[in-house]
């Protein structure tokens, strides 16, 4: 079962998105109380806001952060102090002012080789997941959360770089040629496997590049990402091309 095209929501404006994923984060984490609630967070800047409204009531308080295990989708391989290090923007935003174990955030390492790096952070996913090799039907995520770069990229699966072939690996290291600093990054296989995927895309600057990868252009990256539960497109008004006034 594979779904690419998935539905889309069009909410207001940024703020408005990031209640509405809040809202749909707690629900789903809730619903699941037969074992660990397993996200995969974005970085860039449009989960941001998403983060510092789950940091607030009623979502810190609600939010089964005991049975919830924090991985990430990509991660600039810079030390966790960077500032444009996902897991610091993250911990700032978000796990710094709620009670989650330390234990259930998975840091993508960024230490030593890149691609050593990235065979260390498959393994962790593999302890959780209990198995080697991906299973249909039992999906390694319960949400991915997604960006979209004006280029296509989304996670760091960049336009022109090997990962896009990857098949085999759940992690790899990304070399972009059109933006700074090495990465790692959750594959395409990776990201499949998971019950629901949300891109979060907000602002203008993304209005071009929204149709194309809705359309599945090829030349897009994100428009090869596939999940075999749900994949929901959270949209403002402005990435949908839908300026106030018409
Ligand atoms: C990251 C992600 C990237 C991001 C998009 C959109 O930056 O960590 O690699 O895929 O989600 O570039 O970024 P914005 O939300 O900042 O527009």
């Amino acid at each position: 079962h594979t779904v690419k095209d998935g539905r889309v929501e069009i909410l207001a404006d940024s703020e408005a998105m990031a209640r509405w994923v809040a809202d749909r984060l707690l629900e789903a984490a809730t619903a699941k109380a037969d074992g660990p609630f397993v996200v995969a967070l974005s970085g860039g800047s449009t989960p941001k806001r998403l983060y510092q409204i789950l940091a607030t009531e009623p979502y810190a308080s609600r939010f089964p952060w005991d049975r919830t295990q924090l991985f990430f989708g990509d991660e600039r391989f810079v030390p966790p102090d960077d500032e444009s290090n996902n897991y610091n923007m993250t911990n700032k935003a978000l796990l710094s002012h709620v009670p989650v174990p330390p234990a259930n955030v998975h840091r993508m390492p960024t230490d030593g080789d890149p691609d050593e790096a990235a065979a260390r952070y498959e393994r962790e996913l593999r302890m959780l997941y209990g198995r080697d090799t991906l299973e249909e039907g039992r999906p390694l995520f319960d949400v991915v959360l997604l960006g979209l770069g004006e280029n296509g990229h989304t996670a760091s699966l960049f336009p022109g770089t090997d990962v896009l072939q990857e098949k085999e690996k759940w992690v790899s290291s990304c070399v972009p040629h059109d933006a700074p600093h090495t990465r790692l990054t959750l594959t395409y296989p990776a990201i499949h496997s998971s019950r629901t995927v949300m891109f979060l895309v907000a602002g203008k600057s993304k209005a071009e590049v929204v149709p194309l990868v809705r359309s599945g252009d090829p030349s897009q990256p994100a428009s090869a990402i596939t999940s075999e539960g749900e994949l929901v497109w959270l949209l403002d008004k402005a990435s949908a091309g839908e300026e106030d006034g018409h």
